[in-house]
């Protein structure tokens, strides 16, 4: 069968593992893209560090570009903006699909990174850059496309709802839980990101961007992070029924004067009732809850963070650049690949 060539810039917590799930499940993949994924490289800093991940030492190389310039399409798993902006713009200028996890590039250079690809017919796939694993990217673009959505409340940040979760839950301290985020995987390399709400922030101009169908910039999503929240205010918001949770909100609002429609963005620490969906949202997971005219309220919730977890979103969006790129393959909607027997439910557990 045909094969394509792939590139990873990246063998971090996401990165070490798309690379050891595209190299152990490589049969699966070539069945459901329809191609064989070939993993012709992994681009690092440093290709001697010790990884979490065993992987063939011979794939490692700190050469990305000529990496890039051999490759059909490139994921791009090192984050931050440089030198991933330079990298992934010569990935599309050379007409590779690429697929990226890197909210901060896409929140600072995205209309200038869509534009090359629109320019070249290549493509740039996000969908693990908000949320994690948890499918979000798609369903705003494509599933609520003919809705009307008139907010989004985010729960985008893992590693701070992991933090807050603990001060509320076992009354730990934000540096402690945020060590133990860390190490978990979660948080950003330079976790100010997370704290101080960037992340979030960056996330958020994504969601409304696509939530309501305008370029919403980050630089007007005002931000406040969670470095002043003390343990005083999170006993006083459970005195009085709440829990607080980092939310990015994106809502249409109305000038009540002149009755014209404007979005707003905004990430701030607020004070969430318990009885709220978004309230039981628990350690580094996430949670979207979209309001729509049509729909009615939808929550999307899962794994916003953590290596594997997001490598299921970014192997996501490789499964579909290829399949996109394959005469003949499955084409984008479902495969019936792995048939698998069927058991009646009386045969096995039915307990949840
Ligand atoms: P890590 O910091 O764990 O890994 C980054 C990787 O990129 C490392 O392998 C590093 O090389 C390599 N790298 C960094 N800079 C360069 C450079 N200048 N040249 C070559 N290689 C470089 O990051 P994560 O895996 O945590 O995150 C990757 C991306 O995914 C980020 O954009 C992040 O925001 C996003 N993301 C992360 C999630 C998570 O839970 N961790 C969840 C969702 C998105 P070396 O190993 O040699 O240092
Ligand atoms: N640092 C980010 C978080 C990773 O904690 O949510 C996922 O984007």
């Amino acid at each position: 069968s045909r094969t394509v060539k792939v590139a990873l810039l990246g063998a971090g917590s996401v990165g070490s593992q798309v690379a050891r799930l595209l190299l152990e499940q490589s049969e699966a993949f070539a069945q459901r893209a329809g191609a064989r994924l070939e993993l012709v490289g992994i681009a690092v800093r440093n290709v001697d560090a010790a990884r979490d991940v065993d992987l063939p030492t011979e794939l490692f190389t700190t050469d990305a570009e000529r990496l890039i310039l051999g490759a059909d399409f490139v994921i791009e798993l090192m984050g931050g903006i440089h030198p991933a902006l330079e990298l992934v713009t010569l990935a599309l200028a050379s007409g590779a699909d690429v697929v990226t996890a890197n909210k901060a590039l896409l929140a600072h250079h995205g209309p200038e990174l869509f534009e090359i690809a629109e320019r070249v017919g290549a493509q740039l796939y996000y969908e693990a850059a908000v949320g994690g694993a948890i499918p979000i990217i798609r369903p705003l673009r494509e599933n609520l496309a003919g809705d009307r959505i008139e907010r989004v409340l985010g729960i985008v940040n893992g590693t701070t709802n992991y933090i807050l979760d603990r001060m509320h839950t076992e009354k730990d301290t934000l540096e402690e839980s945020l060590r133990i985020a860390t190490d978990l995987g979660y948080a950003e390399a330079d976790p100010t990101a997370d704290i101080e709400g960037f992340d979030a922030q960056q996330k958020a101009a994504i969601l409304a961007s696509i939530a309501f169908h305008t370029e919403v910039p980050v630089t007007t999503v005002s931000r406040e992070g969670i470095t002043g929240i003390s343990a005083g205010q999170i006993a006083d918001a459970e005195r009085g029924g709440h829990v607080v949770k980092l939310l990015a909100i994106c809502e249409r609002v109305t000038d009540p004067d002149t009755g014209i429609e404007a979005v707003s963005a905004r990430v701030h620490p607020t004070l969430v009732p318990a009885d709220h969906p978004l309230a039981s949202v628990h350690g580094g997971n996430n949670a979207i809850f979209v309001e729509s005219a049509a729909a009615g309220p939808l929550m999307f919730y899962g794994a916003g963070a953590g290596g594997v977890q997001t490598a299921s979103a970014v192997l996501g969006d490789l499964v579909s650049a290829a399949r996109r790129h394959v005469a003949g393959g499955p084409g984008l909607g479902e495969s019936m690949d792995a048939d698998l027997p069927i058991v009646a439910p009386e045969q096995v557990s039915t307990r949840y």
